[in-house]
């Protein structure tokens, strides 16, 4: 974040206390900061005693392993027989689990005993496909039911999903494929988005033939109807192959830490890291944050979390933390302004949606396009909003409690990460004073610090490095086939004290106390840029730039943007042009559509500059933080440790 963001922070000093007749109602008490303090692990043992066991577990946390955790390791569980069979046997069968709204206009109510037989389907065509616990399933699916089912089913049989966001490119999602060496992949013909059938099988078709050999099975669900290509033996459709499959299915239960998923996400090199998910601790987190975060009430709440799938968001607050609760929300297929710029709010008078859970780049992008769209619908049934992907600036967070909650809802900003796997500071309604702009506090039981680059607690009024100082029950169980990345990555930065177990977790944000201790989120601090919510690496996007004959060198920054948050800016030296007819801009123009193409279209830089050179230290390391001052318009900082000073001048001309 630049400073005249962190200084219109700072001037930030509206309050919004509960009011009393939420606070009266609400899920969440001050009583349990108290018995988290007095007792953080009984207190995460009580939480996961709410979820059922099919052993239960005597052991919390085992931590002789650190940084490789285990909680409630002696217990058994099934994750799927928690988001479904407890339901329908706690007589919520009827209870509607699901309303998706596909983006043409199509919609299907699916009840929790209507999941839970589907599921169970799937389960059963999952392991007649030769899938066992512990094998890697790719999903590669828009945002319809089956996508729902299809990380159930796995999770049913303690296999592992590893959801691909369908937004990624062939390549992505053979890498992916291929770190996790994925057994089956779960895709679709296509889907819809922004009015048109966007098609997703070509995709895995490319993926497979480049690479990806250990894929035996590709299941495809019929969605978009658009035509595909076929390979015989390998290929089979979802729903001729669930007919065939029995109805029943008992789920087992599988060891608290059988590992539920992986998930890919941004580092700081080009290489996207596996993160690993286990099963009890993180099915703990997940629903107890969902309860006490979102107020829910599953009797009566519609929940409404806007993220894809393909995103941790979407594991944690679509499909694994509501559906643990028994609660009733809604999905949606499309994108938020197809085929009119008030569909979202359309959607929520449609199901008269209680609770909103987005990101901040879709609030701005909201707040730029005007009032009026909202106010066209009745958005009454509203009561919780809460906010996640990025720092919430103050004047998006009150237009979002003003406009959309109607000046009356609580509004939580919520932190955490797709390696944190759940909520981890938040403010809980009912209960805290919100602050507009800061995510405030650590939930029940999370312990976490600012510190210095030396472990010391920087102090209230000061800035420093976010640390979670204790190890919590979500947390990831290391990246995916390197456990050595795992420890350099977040354990090593604070390594004080010479035992593993005192070690603490490096986030990769920068973060400041405020006069009262409360968190205020400024962004990171490593190379990792977070665009409209996503993470993004700009080592990825410069070997993606690299990758392309054209280019010699490239140097990516995130640049701070209105609407999203950051956008990637590229700084390119040319090896040589296509032709000699080929402008900058045509060269441009050819290198934004192949880092799209690379990786995926959110990763498409916003700006491709062509340069002559970029501006390095003696040892040869770009400095992108003098290109991101470029980028921003700003005045070029401190130049003198570069070898050669004139360069920056060469470039702001050039880019100006
Ligand atoms: C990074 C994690 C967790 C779900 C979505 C993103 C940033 C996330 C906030 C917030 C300020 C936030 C951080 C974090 N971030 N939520 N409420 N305030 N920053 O998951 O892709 O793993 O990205 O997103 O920088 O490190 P992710």
């Amino acid at each position: 974040m630049n400073a005249p963001q962190i200084e219109t922070l700072l001037h930030e000093n509206r309050r919004f206390a509960p009011s009393p007749e939420f606070a009266a109602q609400a899920v969440a008490t001050p009583e349990l900061y108290e018995r988290a303090a007095e007792d953080r692990l009984g207190f995460w043992a009580e939480q996961a005693r709410a979820l059922h066991w099919h052993t239960k577990f005597e052991q919390v946390l085992d931590w002789t392993n650190a940084p490789f955790a285990r909680w409630f390791a002696d217990g058994r569980i099934n994750v799927a027989y928690n988001c479904l069979d407890r339901h329908v046997l706690a007589g919520h069968g009827d209870r509607v689990a699901l309303h998706w709204e596909g983006e043409p206009g199509d919609s299907r109510s699916i009840t929790y005993a209507e999941l839970t037989a589907e599921v169970k389907r799937a389960a059963n065509l999952l392991t007649a496909l030769g899938i066992r616990q512990g094998d890697r399933v790719a999903i590669y699916l828009p945002m319809i039911p089956e996508a729902v089912i299809a990380m159930l089913a796995v999770a049913r049989i303690g296999a592992v999903h590893s959801v691909v966001f369908g937004g990624f490119s062939s390549d992505s999602l053979r890498s992916r494929i291929e770190d996790a060496q994925a057994k089956l992949v779960i895709t679709a013909d296509g889907g819809y988005r922004k009015g048109s059938v966007f098609p997703l099988k070509p995709a895995v078709d490319t993926a497979l033939a480049r690479g990806g050999e250990s894929v035996k099975r590709v299941l495809v669900v019929k969605r978009g109807g658009n035509e595909i290509d076929w390979t015989e033996g390998r290929d089979l459709w979802w729903h001729e192959e669930l007919a065939q499959v029995d109805a029943d299915h008992e789920a087992k239960g599988f060891e608290a830490e059988n590992p539920l998923f992986i998930l890919y996400t941004s580092g700081t090199t080009g290489k996207p890291k596996g993160i690993l998910h286990t099963s009890g601790g993180y099915l703990t987190q997940a629903s107890f944050t969902h309860r006490a975060v979102f107020d829910l009430h599953p009797e009566t709440d519609v929940f409404w979390c806007t993220a894809d799938i393909g995103w941790v968001t979407g594991h944690s607050y679509v499909v694994y933390g509501p559906l643990a609760n028994g609660a009733t929300q809604v999905m949606y297929e499309g994108t938020p302004d197809t085929p009119h710029p008030g569909r979202w709010w359309e959607i929520i008078e449609k199901y008269k949606v209680s609770i909103l859970y987005t990101a901040p780049t879709a609030i701005r992008s909201f707040m730029k396009i005007g009032r009026e769209h909202p106010q066209r619908f009745d958005l009454s049934s509203l009561r919780v909003l809460g906010s996640v992907g990025e720092p919430i600036n103050p004047e998006a967070w009150i237009w979002y409690r003003d406009i959309i909650g109607g000046g009356k809802t609580p509004v939580v900003d919520t932190w955490w990460q797709t390696e944190t796997g759940a909520i981890m500071i938040s403010a809980l309604p009912g209960i805290t004073e919100a602050k507009p702009g800061s995510a405030q506090t650590p939930i029940p039981g999370i312990a976490i610090d600012v510190l210095d680059d030396n472990g010391k607690h920087v102090g209230n009024g000061n800035g420093g490095l976010l640390v979670a100082t204790e190890p919590w029950p979500a947390m990831l169980r290391g990246i995916w086939g390197d456990p050595e990345r795992f420890i350099e990555t977040y354990w090593e930065k604070f390594d004080f004290e010479g035992t593993p177990q005192r070690r603490m977790y490096f986030a990769g944000d920068g973060a400041r106390l405020d006069e009262d201790g409360d968190i205020w989120l400024l962004g990171r601090v490593d190379d990792v840029m977070n665009v409209s919510g996503h993470r993004l690496s700009t080592a990825e996007i410069e070997s993606a730039l690299v990758s392309h004959p054209i280019v010699a060198e490239a140097a990516v920054v995130g640049a701070s943007d209105e609407t999203t948050g950051q956008a990637v800016v590229a700084f390119v030296i040319l090896r040589a042009k296509q032709s000699e007819a080929q402008t900058n801009d045509e060269a441009a123009a050819l290198l934004r559509a192949h880092v799209a193409e690379q990786i995926g279209a959110i990763a498409r830089p916003k700006k491709v500059y062509i340069v002559t050179e970029l501006p390095k230290t003696r040892s040869g390391k770009i400095m992108r933080r003098l290109l991101q001052d470029v980028a921003e318009g700003r005045e070029v900082g401190d130049t003198t440790t570069l070898a050669d000073t004139s360069v920056m001048s060469v470039i702001t001309a050039t880019v100006h």
